[in-house]
């Protein structure tokens, strides 16, 4: 697209002409967006609200409940999430921060009557997500640890164990009724407005841990995937994509999906999930499916709410240049956080969540702030080609309503000024608006001059971020 000066001064006061700005004085730093070179369809940014962490919202007051909930979800004031994560609870109770199960008492053969009993809460799980729709949220992971704990090898949901009936197992075929009790969950869900939209039944299967966690190799989700997949389609939920493996980290991930492919289940795949612990996300995975990283934090650096304090691993601007990479070099559909909320006490008050809730009382980190900034990209845009520019890293995306997301990080100890140019398209009227997030702004709206040259100029705060939408206003009347 072209950007037209003179008709878009016709309709929005954010563009402004005259006399040069301080800005234009300074050398512009061009990043073109190039809408013809398409890569991936992005599906979304997420977190998660699982061990009994969205509890911490229902028990906020109001207006803070709602606060909290703009923060996360809101559109025009907060991140803008589009993916929940939700964990499938496999625990018998809820104590501590155990998720509790639909399935408390497994029959005595797996192909017993099972007796599902559901508390209408799910950890809190299904108030978040209620609340998620309201604000136009349309991706609903559940996501299970792993299966209860009398289908499993060990006879328990925690410290490993396989689901019976997976090669190299010997305590019956539990497989049909995992899957049975795993589409009864996405059954409740749309029982009560929720439509589940994915479905995992892993989580972080190269880890035995004193949680729910559940062993399991690629080859062996495969097997799993063949029973899944069918029973899905016999229940009418044949748009409810599957999802695996949630390796702890991507070098495991892509053996995953290798295995998967090898086993001829690939197909039957939605995304392919890492997480980031173990190993890093680089690279591209090779696999023919969506790739998403649905869980990472900083776990071990102190509760930090900071931007940029010497590149810690909890600052906001490490968080927008982590989900930058995973987005623009490594191809993802969807980037996740690990909780979107969590109190003091947990693990003595790490960086895990976005957003720390002590109380009745809420701090919000900057980590939220770099998520935000993506907000501007929608579920279903493709990422375009974009670059130019010195110390800063571009991104662009063709939303599906048209308009065009352009995500930039300014690298550089200094601020500048940005100059975005697009070609492949003209719009007649555009309206552009743009964003900073640095370390005393939060998604703060900015001034956007059109250029002569057609491009449009924003200043970007030193090691800050800048995202630009531009969208097709309305046609201005003729005057005259
Ligand atoms: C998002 O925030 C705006 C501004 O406060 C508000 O008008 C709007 O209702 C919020 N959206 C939702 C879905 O609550
Ligand atoms: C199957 O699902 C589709 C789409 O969700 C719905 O329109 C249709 O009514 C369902 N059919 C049955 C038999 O449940
Ligand atoms: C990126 O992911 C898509 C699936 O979303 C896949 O079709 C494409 O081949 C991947 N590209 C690369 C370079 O891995």
């Amino acid at each position: 697209m072209h950007f037209s000066k003179t008709a878009a001064l016709a309709v929005t006061p954010l563009l402004v002409s005259a006399a040069p700005s301080l800005e234009t004085r300074q050398a512009v730093q061009k990043v073109t967006v190039n809408l013809a070179t398409k890569y991936q369809t992005i599906d979304g940014f997420g977190f998660s609200g699982a061990f009994q962490r969205a509890n911490l919202i229902v028990n906020l007051a109001e207006p803070k409940k709602t606060q909290v909930l703009d923060l996360l979800f809101n559109t025009t004031t907060g991140a803008g999430f589009s993916i929940v994560r939700n964990g499938i609870g496999s625990t018998i109770d809820s104590s501590r921060d155990y998720m509790n199960t639909i399935l408390p008492k497994c029959p005595s053969s797996p192909t017993g009557e099972p007796t599902y009993v559901w508390d209408g809460k799910d950890s809190g799980q299904l108030f978040l997500s209620q609340q998620a729709v309201k604000y136009g949220v349309k991706t609903f992971y559940g996501n299970a640890w792993s299966a209860p704990g009398c289908m499993k090898s060990n006879k328990q949901d925690m410290n490993g164990g396989s689901l019976c009936g997976l090669s190299g197992t010997n305590c019956g075929d539990w497989k049909q009724a995992y899957a049975n009790y795993l589409v009864k969950y996405v059954q409740l869900y749309a029982e009560a407005g929720v439509k589940v939209t994915h479905l995992g039944f892993l989580n972080e299967p190269d880890f035995s841990t004193s949680y729910a966690s559940m062993q399991s190799s690629g080859s062996q989700a495969a097997e799993f995937i063949k029973v899944l997949r069918p029973t899905l389609d016999k229940a009418n939920l044949t748009d409810v994509g599957i999802n695996c493996c949630e390796a702890t980290g991507w070098s495991v991930a892509s053996q995953h999906a290798s295995q998967i492919a090898s086993a001829g289940a690939e197909s039957m795949v939605y995304a392919m999930t890492s997480h980031e612990y173990t190993s890093r996300i680089s690279g591209t995975m090779r696999t023919t499916r969506r790739v998403w990283q649905t869980e990472y934090c900083d776990l071990n650096g102190a509760w930090s709410t900071g931007w940029y304090s010497n590149g810690g691993a909890g600052d906001g601007f490490t968080w927008a240049n982590t989900v930058f990479n995973g987005i623009v070099n490594s191809n993802l559909s969807a980037y996740l956080y690990w909780e979107g909320v969590q109190d003091r006490a947990t693990n003595n008050n790490p960086n895990e969540k976005l957003i720390l809730i002590d109380g009745q009382n809420f701090v919000v980190s900057k980590r939220l702030w770099a998520f935000a900034q993506f907000r501007v990209v929608r579920p279903g845009a493709v990422r375009v080609a974009a670059s130019g520019g010195s110390n800063l890293k571009s991104a662009g995306f063709v939303n599906t309503d048209g308009s065009v997301a352009v995500v930039i990080i300014n690298s550089a100890a200094s601020a500048q000024t940005v100059g975005i140019t697009t070609t492949g398209v003209t719009l007649t009227n555009p309206v552009i608006t743009a964003w900073v997030t640095d370390n005393s702004n939060d998604m703060k709206e900015v001034v956007v001059t059109l250029q002569t040259d057609k491009s449009a100029t924003a200043s970007v705060p030193a090691r800050g971020m800048i995202s630009f939408l531009v969208k097709e206003g309305a046609v201005p009347p003729v005057v005259g």
